[in-house]
């Protein structure tokens, strides 16, 4: 017989619907992709091409007046999720949209009135949650009486990416992710932050959490792209602390009835299937490095015009055997939105970030954006 599954459509099929949610979505075995939507009609034209996607339609009206779709997943941006997954909920539709839900905690709240009206799921992709790594961590952590002190990077080349948004932002749009996940494994909420910034998107926060863990989050927009993008380091309260190094490496210490080293194989990409799994499950952080290293090398060559930039077969390492460096691994985009299905389909209990969590988010990036104003500890 064949295993039930939950019809979705996606909205939005820019930047991470190309490389998480498409191959994701057409891959996971509890989900049939019905429908691509996108006021970009080449863009429909091409997500339909490649995954063989039987709908396209530049109208999300058309998607939340079909009695077929169950999920709709809703990747534009923030100034967009917020009124289409309010729309998707009115036409009785569960919703995964992205992070960040909003730009404010108001527009939030919407969304949770919104969710409480229909009765049905909202998942906000704050994934991190779901990735085999952190879930390690959060089990580690059950084990040994919690967290004490974390420390939590993420940097990368938002000057290069990010640069359409305006400075300071990324508090909201990337941070996002770091403040769900200490609050996911701290099981805490924040009482007070503090944020010390060098220049715009190079800034330190304190955070202490009720829970008595203190955090510290470095937030970099200016470095390059061969530093790995994330890394936490914990310490536990019954002696022991944990080092995560970019989902794909997790060292412990103190942690006898634990692997002292775990690799984790990363994330499967549709041109890049089988290009780093081996490497990283074998040898972990170091063949991250050496992959983004190598990658960044030759952009800078390229760029420098000592690597010809026309050359067809460089284009095709670049942009299709290569996948992007920050997708290359897992985390969790794929698992999230199985859950989400398997939660629709009656087989599990939500356990991802819903619009309470968003707002948490949310409260946070203000509180550190009016710390960072004022020079002033942010009690919440
Ligand atoms: N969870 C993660 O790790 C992760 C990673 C990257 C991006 N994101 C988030 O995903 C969202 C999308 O980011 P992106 O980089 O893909 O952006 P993008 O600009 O590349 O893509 C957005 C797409 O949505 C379309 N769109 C915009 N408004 C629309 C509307 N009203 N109806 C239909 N289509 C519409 C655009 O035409 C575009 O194709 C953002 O909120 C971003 O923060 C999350």
């Amino acid at each position: 017989m064949k295993n039930p599954s939950v019809t979705a459509a996606l909205i939005g099929c820019g930047g991470i619907a190309q490389s998480q949610h498409l191959p994701n979505l057409s891959r996971a075995a509890n989900i049939r992709l019905k429908t691509v939507c996108d006021v970009n009609a080449d863009a429909v034209a091409v997500a339909r091409k490649t995954y063989g996607v039987p709908h396209g339609t530049t109208q999300s009206g058309e998607v939340f007046a079909d009695p077929e779709i169950d999920l709709v997943v809703v990747a534009t941006k923030e100034d967009f999720q917020v009124p289409l997954t309010c729309a998707a909920l009115a036409a009785g539709k569960h919703v995964y949209v992205e992070k960040p839900l909003a730009s404010t905690p108001a527009e939030c709240e919407q969304v949770i009135a919104a969710r409480a009206a229909s009765g049905k799921i909202v998942h906000v992709g704050l994934n991190r949650r779901f990735a085999p790594a952190c879930r390690d961590i959060a089990r580690i952590l059950q084990k040994r009486g919690g967290a004490t002190n974390i420390y939590a990077r993420i940097s990368d080349a938002y000057w290069d990416w990010g640069k359409s948004n305006p400075p300071g932002i990324r508090v909201i749009h990337e941070v996002c992710h770091v403040f769900d996940l200490l609050r996911w494994l701290t099981g805490a909420e924040a009482e007070s932050v503090y944020c010390a910034c060098g220049r715009p998107d190079d800034e330190i926060y304190t955070l202490k959490f009720k829970s008595g863990c203190v955090a510290t989050i470095m937030n970099s927009g200016q470095v390059t792209w061969d530093l790995p993008k994330e890394r936490l380091e914990i310490v536990t309260r019954e002696y022991g602390a944990l080092v995560l190094e970019e989902f794909v490496e997790l060292k412990t210490y103190g942690c006898r009835d634990e692997p002292v080293v775990t690799t984790y194989a990363g994330h499967t990409h549709p041109g890049g299937e089988y290009t780093h799994k081996p490497l990283f499950a074998q040898l972990g952080a170091s063949a991250l490095e050496a992959f983004r290293r190598m990658r960044w090398e030759m952009r800078l060559r390229r760029d420098s015009g000592e690597l010809d930039g026309e050359d067809a077969e460089l284009q095709r390492f670049m942009d299709q055997s290569f996948p992007h460096v920050n997708y290359l691994v897992d985390k969790g985009w794929r698992a999230a939105l199985e859950h989400t299905a398997d939660c629709i389909l009656g087989r599990a209990t939500f356990y991802g970030a819903g619009p309470e969590d968003a707002l948490a988010a949310s409260q946070l990036a203000e509180a550190a954006i009016r710390s960072r104003e004022s020079g002033e500890v942010v009690r919440l």
